[in-house]
């Protein structure tokens, strides 16, 4: 089944440290992003993407998708001040779609079978997203003192792709938006509508490059995926 991505990519490098935006740091000579577009570029699902960018990086961005022979890039969106206004800003540029997925520009390690199940997910119940069982034991935590160990068998570390029907998606956006709701991901919009989000399994290397020690585990992956 056929769907369209918007990938938000008008981040920091604050928690990165870094002076610019990580997505443009390299990883083996390749900036971070343009190792998650060719994820979905290859895909021959995807119809379209598009990217929500700071203004001030619009031009360099292009000039990279250009240089890396990305085809799919359908459009740029201006990102704004919270990751959720780069998405709604990259959804409503996007336009109608039967099913649209979010995914950060971020995380380049995405696997096409993840994507595949969550499109197909999606197209039966409306809303679908990736995730991981959390390995490590959970505690709740105040003032250096453990206040509750909680259950792990029922806890997940979420993920992006996130997959929805595009009407489902703009609209919980917008109530969001009316609601001055803000939440961490796309499926809370969902959730706050009160429609059931589904969870598909995804895969632990799916990480989110964020912190300087992620840049290793980043080129570690891209390592065992030549050998
Ligand atoms: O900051 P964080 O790592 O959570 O960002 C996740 C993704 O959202 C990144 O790809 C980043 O570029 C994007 N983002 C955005 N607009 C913002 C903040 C983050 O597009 N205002």
């Amino acid at each position: 089944m056929k769907y369209t991505v918007v990938l938000p990519a008008a981040g920091s490098g604050k928690r990165m440290k870094a002076e610019r935006n990580k997505l443009l740091l390299e990883l083996s000579g390749k900036p971070i992003f343009i190792y998650t577009l060719e994820v979905f570029d290859k895909d021959p699902h995807c119809e379209g993407m598009w990217l929500a960018v700071k203004e001030e990086e619009r031009q360099l961005i292009e000039d990279y998708v250009k240089r890396f022979g990305i085809r799919k890039v359908k459009g740029y969106a201006t990102g704004g001040a919270e990751r959720q206004d780069s998405v709604r800003a990259g959804l409503e540029l996007a336009g109608q779609s039967e099913i649209v997925l979010v995914h950060d520009a971020a995380r380049p390690f995405i696997s096409p079978v993840v994507i595949s199940e969550l499109v197909e997910r999606a197209s039966e119940s409306g809303a679908a997203i990736a995730g991981v069982p959390v390995k490590d034991t959970i505690k709740k935590v105040r003032e250096a003192v453990i206040t509750e160990t909680v259950d792990r068998a029922a806890l997940w570390m979420i993920q992006t792709p996130q997959a929805f029907r595009y009407e489902l998606l703009l609209e919980a956006a917008h109530l969001a938006q009316a609601d001055g709701f803000l939440g961490t991901d796309e499926a809370m919009l969902v959730e706050h509508m009160g429609h059931p989000v589904q969870i598909v399994e995804s895969t632990y290397d799916n990480v989110k490059m964020t912190t300087p020690d992620d840049l290793i585990y980043g080129k570690a992956i891209l390592a065992s995926r030549l050998q």
